[in-house]
């Protein structure tokens, strides 16, 4: 159907419509928790007064609601239903900062597009996902939903999000609306501490936290959803700056615009709303169309339509959205999902050995002294060991759509998969949390008896996530303790990181001769961590965000700041007394199993106009003896400017595959988007003067140049 023929439609059912029909296609109700209808829904739909669901789930179940909505209902407005479907929907893939970390967006693609067609099978036709939302506190629990700290980085993964749920086209078959979140600073939270004020200035708004959704909106996001928080005063979902002179009048968006649970309600604990009925009117005024589970629209929008003060044109406006993206999804013709499809669908052989292979794109070496490893498949012992060796359910992470712990293969499983005639000995050592040591002794004694020990340790998955803050960044109970046991046998080991954040983990970092960051792998994480334990995948992630050696250097980001006394320069600088101010791990840090050299650096001009474009070339040569990744990383410096700049910025990256011996070239083009900052009339500009440009293989070291942008 064509866009004209779209919008006559809408405009013939809107011409039918009654007010209170209006304001039903505005509410969003929730099913049980997990997946069923309520009966509370059945009547609404009966009444023509339910637009969306959300937790109702798979085909039988969505169906069943659709059914009365399509037969029952005067006008026969099929409902949109909608999930959380953040990192699978079945078939669980890693969680977001896990495929940030592979630094490929064809990863985020790849998987977003599996996710989207078992999830359309099973009836859902709108996510609540990408969260672009940067992070730069990682006590925050919801970092392990983003993509880290970066814009740049963030832009890229939220752009590929879109394209792998949505398509060129979201009402192709096995495509579904994308909902970029939480517009916006919701990662800003005072504190770490989720659902907190943030405080962040315009310029910081624009160059940090904008620029992800600015990618998602240009990749065609078909809706957004307001924040939680307190944004200078103002919160989100009331805030007519976020939604209307930025989303609307800038960006020219036209989607869906959604509060959060309850958000809407959640104005008056705010304090900028007396009462329900001022909250629903602030936040159709500010510009939010859709209410998530609250239900103030429909209880007030009568009487605020009548008392004048909610223009109609403003509930028309809103429905008209959500209207149109239900013809846009074809489901007036087709508004119900097929059991047979959603049984081929799900956990389907090809879509599980897409998230084996995806998965192993996003682990991260940190440490490997002496090449402990890759392991040898000839290992006759092997010791497992931690309290997340053999836990399914954190193995899926915080956010796992319809995933079923079942499901999941665990490194336990994984390894004996991998290695079936070695003798491998489990001994879980302690819990995740508590102080409890008494399993110590059988991991001391497992390990002391086998040739290699794994031991596999981090956060349990709801030690992440929503309202899952944390104010340590610590190995949580007694698993350094448990470390430092197993390091003291004297025996070769490795580190397997389970978690959702980094974690301050100096100890490991100094003492343990190898540590491999896998974050929480999703349904086939454990044969995938065991492919790249034993070498048949090279771990070529890098970290999209900084890893700090305490919690008290938070927040402690790549793109900070010079100040008028950085490290370095004078004897009082800005630092730390007792402890060092450089991070554990830098932003954009990774090892792979071979070795890569970079060199050849070189700059297409020594100058170029403020309009202009310069490419910058490097040469990447593969010099070990294994197959492997490397990250190609371009970082650049303004070095004065009338507002001050970061010391440095990403604003290119490639992810290249190569064999022993293999030398790439990769380019990387510069031009008034990537040279260009807000200004102090906050005006985009490229301002002449200096850049220094750095690629490297992390944000900390590379090879150096610069150019000049004259007037
Ligand atoms: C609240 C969360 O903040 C949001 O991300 C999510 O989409 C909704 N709940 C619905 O589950």
């Amino acid at each position: 159907m064509s866009g004209r023929e779209i919008e006559n439609k809408v405009s013939h059912l809107l011409a039918r419509m009654t007010l209170a029909e209006k304001l039903g296609q505005l509410q969003q109700l929730d099913g049980t928790w997990d997946g069923d209808v309520r009966p509370e829904q059945i009547k609404l739909a009966r009444e023509g007064l339910l637009g969306s669901a959300i937790y109702v789930y798979d085909a039988r179940r969505t169906t069943e609601l659709q059914r009365v909505a399509m037969t029952e209902s005067k006008l026969k407005i099929p409902i949109l239903f909608a999930f959380d479907v953040v990192h699978g929907y079945r078939t669980i893939f890693p969680v977001p900062l896990g495929e940030a970390a592979s630094w490929d967006p064809a990863v985020v693609e790849q998987a977003d597009s599996i996710a989207a067609s078992e999830a359309s099978a099973a009836g859902i036709r709108w996510t609540f996902a990408p969260m672009v939302d940067i992070a730069r506190d990682p006590r925050w629990g919801r970092i392990v939903e983003g993509s880290g700290e970066d814009p740049f980085l963030g832009a890229g993964m939220a752009s590929a999000a879109v394209r792998g749920f949505q398509g060129t086209n979201y009402g192709s078959p096995g495509k579904i609306i994308a909902c970029p979140k939480h517009w916006v600073a919701y990662g800003a939270a005072e504190g770490g501490r989720d659902y907190n004020t943030a405080e962040v200035s315009e310029r910081t708004l624009r160059e940090i936290y904008f620029p992800p959704f600015k990618a998602a909106i240009d990749a065609g996001a078909g809706s957004i959803m307001s924040a939680f928080n307190d944004l200078d005063g103002v919160p989100c979902t009331a805030n007519s700056f976020l939604l209307t002179d930025v989303l609307r009048d800038e960006w020219h968006f036209h989607g869906i615009v959604i509060s959060d649970w309850n958000a809407v309600n959640e104005l008056i604990a705010h304090g900028v709303a007396a009462n329900g009925k001022d909250a629903a009117a602030e936040a159709l005024t500010a510009g939010v169309g859709m209410e998530m589970f609250s239900r103030l629209y429909n209880q007030y929008g009568e009487q605020l339509v009548a008392q004048g003060r909610i223009p109609v044109a403003t509930i028309d406006r809103a429905v008209r959205r959500v209207l149109e993206a239900k013809y846009k999804l074809g489901l007036f013709e087709h508004p119900y999902a097929d059991e047979a499809l959603e049984n081929a669908e799900l956990l389907s052989p090809a879509n599980l050995a897409a998230a084996r292979e995806l998965a192993a794109r996003t682990f991260v070496l940190l440490k490997n002294d002496h090449d402990t490893l890759p392991l040898s498949r000839n290992l006759k012992s092997v010791a497992v060991i931690g309290p997340l060796a053999d836990d399914t359910q954190s193995l899926l992470g915080p956010w796992s759509g319809d995933g079923h712990k079942e499901d999941a293969v665990t490194l336990l499983a994984g390894i004996h998969a991998k290695i079936p005639q070695a003798k491998i000995v489990y001994a879980k050592g302690c819990d995740v949390t508590g102080d409890s040591r008494t399993g110590f002794e059988e991991a001391i004694k497992a390990a002391t008896e086998s040739d290699f020990t794994i031991l596999v340790v981090g956060e349990s998955a709801d030690m992440s996530g929503e309202a899952a803050s944390r104010s340590s960044l610590d190995l949580p109970g007694q698993q350094l303790a448990l470390i430092q046991a197993i390091h003291a046998i004297g025996k070769p080991y490795a580190v397997v990181l389970m978690n959702g954040r980094p974690l301050s983990i100096d100890w490991a970092a100094t003492n343990s001769p190898a540590i491999l960051e896998t974050w929480f792998s999703g349904t086939e994480g454990g044969n995938a961590v065991a492919d790249t334990l034993f070498g048949d995948t090279d771990p070529g992630g890098k970290l999209p965000v900084t890893f700090p050696r305490s919690v008290g250097q938070v927040p402690d980001y790549y793109n900070h700041k010079s100040t008028g006394r950085p490290p370095g320069v004078t004897k009082d600088y800005s630092g730390y007394s007792d402890i060092l101010w450089t991070p554990l791990y830098p932003f954009g840090y990774g090892l792979s199993y071979t070795q890569f050299k970079l060199s050849n650096l070189q700059l297409s001009a020594a100058r170029i106009h403020r309009d202009g474009t310069i490419t910058v070339g490097v040469e990447v040569e593969n010099t070990g003896d294994r197959a492997g990744d490397e990250v190609v990383q371009l970082y650049i410096h303004d070095l004065v400017a009338s507002v001050t700049r970061p010391v440095e910025a990403l604003k290119g990256f490639k992810r290249v595959s190569l064999q022993p011996g293999e030398n790439r070239h990769v380019e990387f083009t510069l031009g008034p988007k990537e040279l260009g900052f807000y200004n102090r009339a906050m005006r985009f500009v490229v301002e002449p003067g200096t850049f220094n440009v750095m690629v490297g293989d992390n944000s900390h070291d590379g090879l150096k140049s610069s150019f000049e942008v004259v007037p």
